[in-house]
């Protein structure tokens, strides 16, 4: 048994406001607690999507009522939202900026929608990209051009970590994260189906934004791991039923996942325990400026083999790509500011117990 400091992930999809039969913030804090996640950042492509003050507000009294972790949430930069947002930065976890396709309404395809983003937000609060291959070129361009920071989310491909790789060496403030899903699944073909899809389900169970990549993809990561601040686990939950219909949703749940997986690529010489707090604990406290936990830490049993398995998650979409897979290391129990928040399979924190960490 050992102790970590509690997990920050910069990178959950709530669903609340407007979509609680994938989540709300009752469920997903409840998963985060299972998976040693004592922070969560919130994603704004709910519906309505978070872009304004009175948005920020219908998301804030949700969370102020239901979590059961700590919080804030991010923004979400649209189209003619620029001066909005840059007033209420203070109170939230950053900007995310979407200029690549993705799961709801919030899209900005002209690079000149992005600039008043970029003049205009805080640079002591984060801007995050969604931002793939040669978007997120222009992207590190804008970070140049405007001397801002930027933080990449879901880092997928060989040629982005390369890139951002470069631009770290030539000094542009750029950060980025990866997903544990991008770093352990490949896109499906016949030669190399992915373990996700070992026919146990459609293939809309494989969609997701970036998209799995190949092989060759996953290995860069992993050998590039020192050029990834972050791990996220962009957590983007949508029911078995929408996943499996004619028009499946992009996006994996993730919070009860990736620790156990990080745990096992320790337990196998991937990972160093150091690198594993490092960009789940520390990097992301810096990188969004976030406060300390105090008497705040994860116990974990390091010896503890089992399977993952959907019916043991508090996620309310009910699956997970990683399904039987067998893995090496588990959440005993989570403490929570001097307060047992989750132990032996069962969440302790009350509702309403997480604090947003920037009120
Ligand atoms: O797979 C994804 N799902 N990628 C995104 O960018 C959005 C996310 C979601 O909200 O479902
Ligand atoms: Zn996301």
């Amino acid at each position: 048994m050992f102790k970590l400091p509690g997990l920050i992930d910069p990178h959950v999809h709530v669903r609340e406001p407007g979509q609680i039969h994938k989540e709300d913030w009752d469920s997903a804090t409840q998963a985060a607690l299972a998976g040693g996640v004592t922070m969560i950042l919130a994603m704004p492509n709910t519906k309505p999507p978070i872009f304004d003050a009175s948005t920020l507000d219908l998301a804030l009294d949700s969370a102020k009522r239901k979590a059961r972790c700590d919080y804030a949430q991010f923004l979400g930069a649209g189209p003619d939202n620029a001066d909005a947002v840059a007033a209420l930065a203070p109170k939230a976890a950053g900007l995310k900026m979407y200029l690549d396709s993705t799961f709801g309404e919030l899209r900005l395809n002209d690079m000149t929608l992005w600039m008043p983003h970029f003049q205009k937000f805080p640079k002591d609060y984060p801007i995050v990209l969604h931002s793939e291959s040669r978007t997120m070129a222009a992207g590190i361009l804008f970070a140049t051009l405007y001397d801002r920071p930027v933080h990449i989310a879901h880092v997928s491909l060989k040629e982005e970590i390369l890139l951002i790789k470069a631009a770290k060496e030539r000094g542009i403030k750029v950060t980025c994260e990866v997903c544990p899903h991008h770093l352990y699944l490949t896109t499906p073909s016949p030669l190399h189906p992915s373990p996700s899809g070992r026919g146990d389900g459609g293939e809309g169970r494989l969609e997701v934004r970036p998209r799995l990549a190949t092989q060759q993809d996953v290995d860069a990561l992993w050998e590039n791991l020192d050029v990834i601040d972050c791990f996220a686990t962009d957590h983007a939950p949508h029911t078995l039923a929408e996943k499996d219909s004619e028009n499946p949703p992009p996006g994996f749940p993730g919070l009860e996942t990736l620790l156990p997986l990080l745990l096992t690529a320790v337990d196998s010489g991937r990972l160093t325990l150091d690198d594993l707090i490092q960009k789940s604990v520390i990097n992301p406290r810096k990188i969004f400026r976030l406060p300390e936990q105090p008497e705040t830490w994860v116990e974990v049993d390091e010896t503890a083999e089992y399977e993952i398995k959907a019916e043991h998650q508090f996620t309310h979409c009910g699956w997970t790509p990683f399904e039987g897979w067998k893995v090496k290391g588990k959440v005993r129990k989570v403490v929570l500011r001097g307060r047992v928040a989750f132990e032996d399979g069962k969440v302790l924190a009350e509702r309403g117990y997480g604090r947003n960490v920037r009120s």
